[in-house]
């Protein structure tokens, strides 16, 4: 039988369940939104010009996520897993390439790598800070490898200096997940732009929330127009709806312009949310920092912003007598503290064997690559820090001052309970 985290819920669900057992006072509701929302949506209503063809609020949007990411182009796209398609779909995977993905983050990285029969390949993760470990990457570098993507978990950033370099070397282009990771800074500069392709994600849980919704950033000019025609079922910029000639394959991932206009207007608050959480996220070190057994994840020393998508520690079962993670979860939940387990490793769930032995997959790899896989994807440390993470959200992070003392309160009798 396979091990089940306590709580291993896709992000939406999570920030349901994190909802109902969070004390409504104390962790606002999430979206915030009022009068910009409402005019903006309003707009767009009242324009008639509902799809991205004839209105202007996505390219406003674009123009707007551009300049804060520090990029030359920016496509909006329907979602975090379009952009990651997108980006994916410019550099031409497909069977028989490999592309090295972290196993610390969200299935949607793996899913966009097997949308094009390619296999994702695991780099296993820095204990210290759960970000991917550019050593394992260098390991799992084949002449198969097409493409690395980066991911900035939870907010945080790894060391995507060392990862740009080794896709320099052997020419290898990195795409950066930026999923969880809008106004996080690497160097002091923004993430997204530093590999080929940077993706985001505006999806219900993020800090930068339209319902659903993503963006592709880079400044590689070729690549943005070809992100643009993939997104747009083949179509370039320039050609005419009436134009039925195709170059390349591609689909419908195009966001709205009420999803665009409901982006401008949530953009206008970014700022002062992102400092809240920074302020939060220190008032939860300086609590952990007094109970041995409760480590911060640590923040890369490239990472000069951390955009704490989630807060995330690791929980120690040995320094609290043998209790584990699950007692702790329950204990913060019965106090009305949300807290999750997070992701369970996804090197070991099923899609994955389930998806190789596809008739596809067998077509284009033959059986023995996969158990050449299996051997070289075990990622230990990812499989050990699963077991032991603990994730508060980003609302959890924009909670009231009574929210933390609540969490010291409940962090000291749990510590004495022992
Ligand atoms: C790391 C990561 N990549 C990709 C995605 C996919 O984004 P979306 O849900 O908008 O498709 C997510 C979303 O949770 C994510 O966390």
């Amino acid at each position: 039988m396979r091990r089940r985290q306590f709580v291993s819920l896709p992000a939406f669900q999570y920030a349901t369940e994190a909802a109902r057992a969070a004390e409504p006072e104390l962790i606002p509701s999430w979206p915030v939104f009022d009068q910009r929302e409402e005019d903006g949506l309003e707009k767009v209503l009242k324009s008639g010009k509902w799809g991205r063809g004839n209105g202007g609020a996505v390219a406003a949007f674009e123009q707007q996520y551009a300049k804060l990411t520090g990029s030359g182009h920016c496509l909006a796209v329907a979602n975090g897993t379009s952009a990651l398609l997108v980006a994916l779909g410019v550099l031409g995977i497909g069977p028989g390439d490999e592309v090295i993905v972290p196993p610390y983050t969200f299935i949607a990285t793996v899913n966009a790598v097997l949308r094009f029969h390619a296999v994702p390949v695991f780099a296993d993760i820095d204990p210290a800070t759960l970000q991917m470990d550019p050593k394992k990457v260098a390991e799992q570098i084949t002449p198969r490898t097409r493409a690395i993507i980066m991911v900035h978990m939870a907010g945080g950033v790894g060391e995507l200096g060392e990862v740009v370099a080794l896709g320099r070397k052997h020419n290898i282009p990195v795409i950066e997940d930026a999923a969880q990771a809008h106004l996080a800074e690497w160097q002091g500069k923004h993430v997204g732009p530093h590999g080929a392709l940077g993706c985001f994600s505006f999806q219900a849980s993020k800090n930068l929330n339209s319902g659903e919704g993503g963006a592709v950033v880079t400044n590689d000019a070729a690549m943005a127009e070809r992100a643009f025609a993939f997104h747009n079922n083949s179509r370039g910029r320039t050609q005419p709806g009436t134009e039925f000639h195709y170059e390349m394959s591609g689909a419908n991932l195009r966001l709205t312009e009420f999803q665009g206009a409901l982006l401008s207007a949530q953009m206008s608050r970014i700022e002062g949310q992102a400092k809240k959480r920074t302020e939060t996220a220190r008032k939860i070190d300086a609590i952990l920092s007094r109970v041995e057994g409760l480590t911060p994840m640590k923040v890369a020393k490239d990472c000069t912003r951390n955009a704490y998508h989630l807060y995330m520690f690791r929980y120690e079962a040995a320094k609290f007598g043998g209790r584990t993670r699950a007692e702790f979860l329950k204990h913060l939940a019965k106090e009305k503290l949300p807290a999750s387990g997070g992701y369970a490793p996804l090197q070991d769930e099923p899609f994955l064997k389930n998806t190789f032995e596809t008739r596809g997959y067998q077509f284009a790899y033959g059986k023995n690559y996969f158990e050449k896989w299996r051997k070289k994807n075990d990622c230990p440390v990812n499989r050990k820090s699963c077991g032991e993470a603990v994730w508060f959200t980003q609302t959890f992070l924009l909670g009231e001052p009574e929210l933390i003392h609540k969490l010291d309160k409940s962090l000291a009798a749990w510590f004495r309970k022992g």
